[in-house]
């Protein structure tokens, strides 16, 4: 993983607490289903992803690294759980593109795609494709109040992803986000979500390590979805 300066800040919002009106917007999502056509750059994508994983190992239980960036959680997910099937999906091919393994190459059970997850979770849903484990790893946080629907959990394509289903962790320098988070998943799946504080001993991602090597404070969730 390649060394990061310590320089990092955490996000400051004018919000103190969970936004006034994620609760509406919630209700809204949940009510009317998010049906906007798939881009051909994402179906295209979700298609090789299936052909890889059915080339490769069709009965493996799969990981799910939703905003992998570089992919190196994805890699150390996959060189952890070699049973498993690891996708790491993100939506910048210059970060994806990056040799971030140099000679080793990729783990036999991993592939790396670059979409859109506004498409490619909606894709998987459609094809019954699920996730034993989800990871959501420092999404972007987003933490102006105006900008409460680009965070995940106020994106309308976020009730789909909740019913990918699995075991979901995702991960923050941002308290409010997983705080809205946990909020969310309770109001839409009746599961208890809990922020946590999180203490990791080594860093999984890019991000973590940078937040951490700048002394912040990190939260997540982890819950059976
Ligand atoms: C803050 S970075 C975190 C990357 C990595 N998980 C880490 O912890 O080092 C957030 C990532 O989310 C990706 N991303 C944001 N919106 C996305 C979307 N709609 N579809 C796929 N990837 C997305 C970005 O390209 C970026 O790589």
């Amino acid at each position: 993983m390649a060394a990061m300066h310590a320089s990092s800040r955490i996000p400051t919002s004018a919000q103190t607490g969970i936004h006034e009106h994620l609760a509406t917007l919630l209700e809204r999502h949940r009510a009317a289903p998010f049906r906007k056509p798939y881009a051909d750059y994402n179906r295209a994508a979700f298609a090789a992803s299936c052909e890889h994983r059915q080339r490769t190992a069709p009965e493996a239980p799969l990981i799910l690294d939703s905003c992998c960036g570089v992919g190196a959680s994805s890699i150390a997910l996959a060189l952890a759980n070699p049973g498993h099937y690891v996708i790491g999906v993100d939506q910048s091919a210059a970060r994806l593109s990056r040799n971030i393994t140099g000679k080793a190459g990729l783990p036999p059970n991993l592939d790396l795609v670059r979409a859109d997850l506004v498409d490619f979770w909606r894709l998987m849903l459609a094809a019954n494709i699920r996730p034993a484990r989800h990871y959501l790893l420092y999404p972007n946080p987003w933490p102006k109040i105006g900008h409460l629907s680009r965070r995940w959990h106020g994106h309308p394509v976020f009730p789909a992803m909740l019913e990918l289903g699995g075991m979901f962790e995702c991960r923050s320098n941002w308290r409010i986000y997983i705080e809205e988070l946990c909020f969310a998943i309770e109001r839409l799946t009746r599961r208890p979500a809990v922020c946590q504080p999180y203490a990791p001993d080594a860093a999984l991602t890019p991000f973590e390590r940078k937040y951490l090597n700048s002394g912040h404070a990190l939260y997540r969730t982890r819950v059976l979805l």
